[in-house]
Formats: C-alpha cells, structure tokens, sequence
C-alpha cells in the first residue's frame, strides 16, 4: 500500500552547503544552503535570495561553497538561522577561521573539509524560483580528507546532510555501492 502526501520537495538528501561571501565592510559572511547542486563539470546552482549574502554576490561576484562535516554541526545551523545583514559579527561569534580566496573575491571558510571557488555567472529566474550560478575556478580540501593518490575520499569529509522531512542533520553512511558498477550485474 501507498498513501499520497500532497506536495512538498520530498529530494532526499540535501548538501548542507556552507556559502560565503564578503560583506560591504570586509566582514564574513556565510550561510547555510540546501537548494544547491553541481549543475555542470565547473558551475554549481544555488536557489538562494533575499539573504545579506545575496547582495554581497550582487556587489562582490563571487562566492565560495563549502560541505559542512560533522564537527561543525552547531555552526552549519546557525548560519542559517541568523542573518548578517542583522548581526554584523555573525561570523566572528563562530570562532572559525576565515582566508581570502587566491582566486576569487571571497572568503575561504578553514575548518569545513572541502570548498568550491566560484565566481558568479548569472541568476535564472523562472516562476517563483531564482538560482545563482557560480563557475568553480578552484576547488580548495583539507589534506585529512584526501587518498594517498590526492583525490577527495567522501568518507573522510564526515559530511552532513539535510533532513527536509524530520528537520534534522544526518551523517553520510556507508557505501551502498559503486556507480556505474553496480548495476552491470543487470545487463
Ligand atoms: C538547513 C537550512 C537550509 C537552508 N537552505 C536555504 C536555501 O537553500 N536557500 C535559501 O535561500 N535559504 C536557505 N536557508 C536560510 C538561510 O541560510 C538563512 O536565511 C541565513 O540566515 C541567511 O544568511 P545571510 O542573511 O547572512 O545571508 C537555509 C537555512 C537552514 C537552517
């Protein structure tokens, strides 16, 4: 038996994207995103607006994306429940640790594992959506979360997804299997 629920955007999971951006002052920025995606080889899409960070893109025409791990649940959280354009120490209240991007006009948050460069592309507006693309120009990792052959191993991010159903964080479980490997079984 099935039961029909109604509509609501039922894609499981969602990234907790980390988005940072520099503010008018020079002060960090960074808020939490799950209406984002990989929407190209070297551009990332984010359904993001009306946020301080939305104008700091506007002004600034960049942006870094970054995966939230487990460590730093509490911080992932709260910058997405408060807002930089009305607490201007935001970022600093975190105790994380920013740097400026060698390649782009923002800030590189150090702590999350993993961080996409970008600068801004356009906005796409359709009905009641508006997504802000960005074109990676470097992607940036913490050597803990790389192989011994340099590449990023997604079991050492410790990353952390977002439950739209329950409202809740999980951590990234355990290997189901291998894409474009494990269906061959089946040809
Ligand atoms: C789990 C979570 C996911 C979120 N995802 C989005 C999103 O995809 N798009 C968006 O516009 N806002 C999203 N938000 C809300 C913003 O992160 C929030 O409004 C934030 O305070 C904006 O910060 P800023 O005003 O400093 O830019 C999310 C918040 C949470 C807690």
């Amino acid at each position: 038996m099935r039961k029909d629920l109604g509509v609501f955007p039922g894609v499981f999971p969602m990234p907790v994207l980390m988005i940072a951006t520099y503010g008018e002052d020079g002060s960090v920025d960074v808020m939490n995103a799950a209406w984002g995606t990989a929407c190209g080889m070297d551009k990332v899409a984010l359904c993001i607006y009306g946020h301080e960070t939305n104008k700091n893109i506007d002004r600034t025409k960049a942006f870094t994306v970054a995966i939230a791990d487990a460590a730093h649940v509490a911080e992932a959280d709260y910058f997405g429940i408060v807002s930089g354009g009305k607490v201007k120490d935001k970022f600093a209240r975190t105790g994380l640790t920013a740097t400026r991007s060698k390649w782009v006009n923002a800030p590189v948050i150090e702590e999350f594992p993993l961080t996409m460069e970008c600068e801004y592309v356009e906005t796409v507006n359709t009905e009641g959506v508006q997504c802000v693309v960005g074109r990676i120009v470097n992607v940036t990792a913490r050597e803990e979360v790389l192989n011994d052959r340099g590449k990023v191993d997604a079991a050492k991010l410790d990353a952390i997804l977002f439950d739209q159903f329950g409202r809740k964080y999980y951590k990234v479980g355990d290997e189901a299997g291998g894409a474009w490997k494990a269906g061959k079984k089946l040809m």
